[in-house]
């Protein structure tokens, strides 16, 4: 059978990062709530010209200047955060990166799980044709009330995936473990631009949801957990991927310790809660800061809030051990705002009648430039 999963993968986040310790000192929370208590250190903040298509897009480029177009002709974008009920935003990255009109694009939604479930609809596609290569992008804007106990694990990123068959990083093995159950812990009604969430009801939703999964990927031939050597987990704030491994320990009966969790929380603690690529961004982090991992089973645990989950494995590759970590960099080079700053960027809203032109401030390579007779529009910077 043809080895199909992960080639490549790519992260971007937006101009502004908002330090946790400063929101802490304005609210009087002690900071290390937020730097152990959830295990968050920074979360991004786009700035007006920036949002999910930008995000994507930026990603996207570095994965097709490295590996080309040969092969693309499927665009999967999975997001929360959509800017259009109708309009993929892929459509808006096809046009930025100069796609070919012989590609098709379309949009998956399933709260922080519609990167996974990109992924699955990908890798079918190179299984029908492995010539096929398929773009997946997951990105996202994760936004709470201010004030509200989900405003310090807000954050913005993406994350650029080519699947291909023979893939250089990551081969997905077939087995899967599913689970999905009807739960108000967290949605986002279509005139809300910010989420609605029972915390305490969504942590244990998450948990009980790796558990179900985690027993049909038993129940699916998949892998004994003594045969996985790393798990990596979503991340809506980092200190979940512990109480996570916690549960598996005691759920499997075999010790977990926190092996391999600092690893893949690098840039998770930093960029905040990027939903769809949350999960991603911590394989790249795991990737980007362990060595000798090739031969190695991945073990990897999507959770989508309302809820859709999966459990999938995966064994490292030999490319894997040419990656470096360049995205700290990245992370590092973001423009620090005060709270204030931070606040009146969290109050704008798109007018939805008139037209926008939006200050330029992204050092991104795209930008969003506006809106004109209610259409969206994106440039190159
Ligand atoms: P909260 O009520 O503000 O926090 O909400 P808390 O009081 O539960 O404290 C959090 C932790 O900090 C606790 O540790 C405290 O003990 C600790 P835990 O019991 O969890 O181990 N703590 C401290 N530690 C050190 N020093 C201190 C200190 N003080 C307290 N001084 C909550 C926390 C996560 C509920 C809130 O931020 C929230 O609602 N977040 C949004 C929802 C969320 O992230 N849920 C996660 C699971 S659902 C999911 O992952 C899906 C999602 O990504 C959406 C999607 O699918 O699209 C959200």
């Amino acid at each position: 059978m043809t080895a199909i999963g992960i080639h490549d993968i790519e992260l971007a986040s937006t101009h502004h990062v908002l330090d946790l310790a400063a929101l802490a000192a304005t609210t009087g929370v002690d900071p290390d709530k937020y730097r152990i208590g959830l295990g968050q250190d920074e979360f991004s903040v786009p700035a007006p010209d920036e949002d999910i298509v930008t995000m994507g897009a930026t990603a996207a480029l570095a994965v097709l200047d490295r590996n080309g177009l040969e092969g693309v002709r499927t665009l999967l974008f999975a997001t929360e955060s959509g800017i259009d009920h109708s309009k993929a935003a892929g459509v808006f990255v096809h046009q930025l990166l100069g796609l070919p009109p012989q590609v098709r694009v379309a949009e998956i939604k399933q709260a922080c799980y519609g990167g996974t479930a990109a992924i699955q609809a990908a890798i079918g596609i190179v299984q029908r044709n492995p010539r096929e290569r398929v773009l997946v992008i997951a990105s996202d804007v994760a936004r709470y009330a201010l004030d509200s106990p989900g405003e310090p694990t807000q954050g913005a990123g993406a994350a650029a995936i080519l699947i291909a068959a023979d893939p250089a990083l990551i081969e997905i093995e077939p087995a899967t473990g599913l689970f999905s159950a009807n739960v108000d812990d967290f949605w986002r009604p279509n005139d809300s631009s910010t989420a609605i969430v029972d915390g305490k009801l969504s942590i244990s939703a998450y948990l009980d949801a790796m558990t179900g999964a985690w027993d049909d990927l038993a129940a699916q031939g998949g892998p004994a957990i003594s045969a996985i050597n790393r798990l990596i987990y979503h991340q809506p704030y980092t200190k979940m991927a512990r109480k996570a491994q916690a549960r598996l320990a005691e759920y499997t009966g075999v010790e977990l310790g926190d092996a391999g969790l600092a690893e893949g929380a690098v840039y998770n603690r930093r960029l905040g809660n990027a939903y769809t690529a949350s999960l991603y961004a911590g394989v790249a982090s795991v990737l980007d800061h362990e060595s000798g991992l090739t031969g190695k089973r991945l073990g990897l645990f999507s959770y989508g809030s309302g809820s859709v989950s999966e459990f999938l494995t995966g064994v490292v590759q030999t490319g894997a051990e040419s990656r470096t970590d360049h995205f700290t960099s990245v992370l590092d080079s973001r423009v620090p705002l005060s709270v204030p700053e931070y606040r009146e960027l969290h109050a704008r809203a798109l007018p939805s009648d008139t037209d926008v032109v939006t200050p330029r401030v992204t050092a991104a390579p795209f930008r969003f430039a506006g809106i004109e007779g209610r259409a969206r529009r994106y440039e190159r910077r």
